[in-house]
């Protein structure tokens, strides 16, 4: 890690956990993301569940190399885990992160946000939250997932609005918490600690090949997704459309093409149409 940077160990009271054991806080830095890379791949023994949270972000990263506004008033946080699971399993890291904030947001904020597949959070159709997996699973040596978790809490929503009009092909709406609720008291420390309770408890399950269906089964619970009609793009151009009939057990849309053919998909970006037949 680029340690000239400055930054201050915090402590969420979390030693019970895997997750947040060690928290590097930083005022303004790049990307949290980016150092949570070069950490793991620069220093094999980091730990499992080390943190790295950051008030303001100049180059956040999102999902398809877009760029990720990330001003202060929001969470941007990166996760590196080392979870003992088998390679096939790796996308459900990307079910249990989506499980996990849209959980933590509604028990601090008590709204009710749904994931959009794969893992984006919304509140009334609009973005909140946004989740990007970065794994190294090559080198058994060293192998590693990082989760960034992207939150918008306070932020300044036309500067949001701005950045993604400039480098999205599917637009998207965007919110916050406090532009969706009247109390603005929600404090970032506290919706972090239930946050990362909430991934050490479902890696924790997803460790545990009993749970899996158990998980899924909350995954598709907090979906939006099921039953609609929508269109899947990849590097932003169109795949495919038809009508979602159901998640299968690894976390990928098991959608019917409008060509009747089914087809189970792990990965893209989607819109989803107004019109909703099932
Ligand atoms: C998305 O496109 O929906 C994913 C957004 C992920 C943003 C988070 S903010 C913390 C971490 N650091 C980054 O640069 N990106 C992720």
């Amino acid at each position: 890690m680029d340690m000239d940077e400055p930054y201050q160990k915090i402590d969420l009271g979390l030693r019970d956990l895997f997750i947040g054991k060690r928290i590097y806080h930083y005022n303004k830095i790049k990307s949290t993301q980016l150092l949570a890379i070069s950490l793991a791949e620069t220093n094999f023994n980091t730990e499992h569940g080390t943190v790295i949270v950051a008030d303001e972000q100049d180059e956040g990263i999102g999902r398809g190399k877009k760029k990720w506004a990330s001003p202060r008033g929001g969470l941007w946080m990166s996760l590196i885990i080392k979870p003992k699971i088998d390679f096939a399993k790796i996308n459900m890291i990307s079910v249990i992160s989506a499980i996990s904030v849209c959980e933590a947001i509604n028990d601090i904020s008590h709204l009710k946000t749904v994931i959009k597949w794969p893992n984006d959070v919304l509140i009334n159709e609009k973005k909140l939250a946004g989740i990007l997996i970065d794994t190294n699973t090559n080198n058994n040596k060293n192998d590693y997932i990082i989760i960034g978790i992207g939150i918008n809490i306070d932020v300044d929503i036309s500067k949001i609005n701005l950045s993604i009009e400039s480098n999205n092909i599917i637009p998207t709406r965007v919110t916050s918490i406090h532009n969706e609720i009247k109390a603005k008291n929600i404090d970032r420390f506290i919706l972090m600690k239930q946050l990362l309770r909430k991934i050490d408890f479902y890696l924790s399950l997803l460790e545990n090949d009993r749970f899996h269906k158990k998980i899924i089964e909350i995954y598709k619970n907090l979906s939006n997704i099921i039953g609609k009609r929508v269109i899947i793009y990849h590097e932003s151009l169109k795949k495919y459309s038809g009508i979602v009939k159901d998640i299968d057990i690894g976390g990928g849309l098991i959608l019917e093409r409008d060509d009747k053919l089914l087809e189970i998909i792990y990965s893209g970006e989607i819109t989803i149409r107004e019109q909703n037949d099932k």
